[in-house]
C-alpha cells in the first residue's frame, strides 16, 4: 500500500537475483481496479513474459473532471484481489491518494497534439492526470514491460509517445480489446448501465464490427461515408448521445481525408468513438491494418 514498501520490496527481490546472476523481467500492469476480464487478459499476457508481475490500482483523481465520477467510481477491493491471486500477480500496489499525491503535484507529464483529439477534446487535462500517473508508476516500478489494452487507443498512443520522449526503459505492449459475448467492449463503467442502456449500447460494437468486416472484405468506403453511416446507425438508438465518431490514422491521430479509401489509407487507421447512454459514457474503437 505504501512506495516505500513496493520499491523496498522490489529492491530486494533484484539484489537477490542479481547474486545469482539473473536479472528478473518485471511486468506492470496499471489499473484503476473494479477488475474485469480485459485486465485479466493483460494480467496473464504480463504473467507470461515476465518474472515478476505487479498490478497497481488506484483510482487517479487527477485524470477526472470536477464533473466526472471519481467519487462514484466502482470499487471492490476484495474481488479484485481474488482475480490478481487467480492470474498469479506477484504484487498488488493499492496505494493511498495521500501516498502518491502528498500536495497537489507541481510536476505533470503532459504530451502535446496527441492530447488535443478524441477523448482529449471531451476531457480537457485528462490525460495529463493518465500521463502523469502511469510516468510516476514507471518510475516506482521501473518494469521491463507496462501492459495497456487498445479498448483506449488513444491512451495507449499517448504514453507510448511520453515513454518516447522521455527515455523510460518500459516497453509498453499493446493488447486487443476483450469483449463480452454479444459484442459490448468490457468495461468497468459498465455496471453503471440501467438494461435499456446496456442493450442499446450495443449498437457500438455492432456499427463498428460491421464497418470492419466490410473493409476487410475489400469493400471500398470513403471515410467520410464510413463516419457518416456509423453516426446515422449510432442515432438510430434513441437512448445514445454521440460525443464524437473519429477516423483517423494510428497511432499519429490525424484524421484520414474525407475522400480517401479506409483500404487504401497508408498504415493502420482507428475508427473510435465515445458516446454516453444516460449518465454513462462509453468508448470502443477497432483498428484496421492492412492483411
Ligand atoms: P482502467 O480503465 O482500469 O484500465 C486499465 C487497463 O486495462 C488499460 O490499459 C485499459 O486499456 C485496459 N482495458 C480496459 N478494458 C479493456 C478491455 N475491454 N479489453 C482490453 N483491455 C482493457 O486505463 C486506466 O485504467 C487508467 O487510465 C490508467 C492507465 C490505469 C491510469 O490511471
Amino acid at each position: 500500500r505504501e512506495i516505500r514498501e513496493l520499491k523496498e520490496f522490489l529492491k530486494s527481490e533484484r539484489v537477490r537475483a542479481a547474486k545469482e546472476r539473473k536479472f528478473p523481467k518485471t511486468g506492470l500492469v496499471p489499473t484503476m481496479g473494479f477488475l474485469h476480464e480485459g485486465h485479466a487478459s493483460l494480467l496473464r499476457r504480463a504473467r507470461q513474459e515476465n518474472d515478476i508481475v505487479v498490478l497497481s490500482i488506484f483510482v487517479n483523481p487527477i485524470q477526472f473532471g470536477p464533473n466526472e465520477d471519481f467519487e462514484r467510481y466502482p470499487r471492490d477491493e476484495e474481488k479484485d484481489l481474488s482475480l490478481a491471486e487467480r492470474e498469479g500477480v506477484d504484487v498488488v500496489f493499492l496505494p493511498s491518494v495521500e501516498d502518491m499525491y502528498p500536495q497537489p503535484t507541481a510536476t505533470k507529464i503532459r504530451v502535446e497534439g496527441l492530447t488535443d483529439r478524441l477523448c482529449g477534446a471531451s476531457r480537457p487535462g485528462h490525460f495529463d492526470g493518465v500521463t502523469t500517473v502511469v510516468g510516476k508508476l514507471l518510475h516506482i516500478v521501473q518494469p521491463t514491460n507496462a501492459y495497456f489494452g487498445q479498448k483506449d487507443a488513444q491512451q495507449a498512443a499517448v504514453i507510448a509517445q511520453m515513454v518516447q520522449d522521455l527515455n523510460f526503459d518500459a516497453v509498453i505492449v499493446p493488447c486487443p480489446i476483450i469483449r463480452e459475448s454479444d459484442g459490448l467492449a468490457l468495461s468497468s463503467r459498465n455496471v453503471y448501465l440501467n438494461p435499456d442502456e446496456r442493450k442499446a449500447a450495443l449498437v457500438l460494437s455492432r456499427s463498428l464490427l460491421e464497418l470492419e468486416a466490410k473493409v476487410e472484405a475489400g469493400e471500398n468506403i470513403k471515410a467520410g461515408d464510413a463516419r457518416r453511416t456509423l453516426v446515422q446507425s449510432i442515432h438510430a438508438e434513441p437512448l445514445a448521445v454521440i460525443d464524437y465518431v473519429e477516423i483517423v490514422h494510428f497511432p499519429g491521430l490525424k484524421p484520414v481525408e474525407e475522400i480517401e479509401n479506409i483500404k487504401d489509407a497508408k498504415g493502420p487507421v482507428l475508427i473510435a468513438l465515445a458516446v454516453k447512454f444516460g449518465t454513462t459514457r462509453l468508448i470502443d474503437n477497432v483498428i484496421l491494418t492492412k492483411k
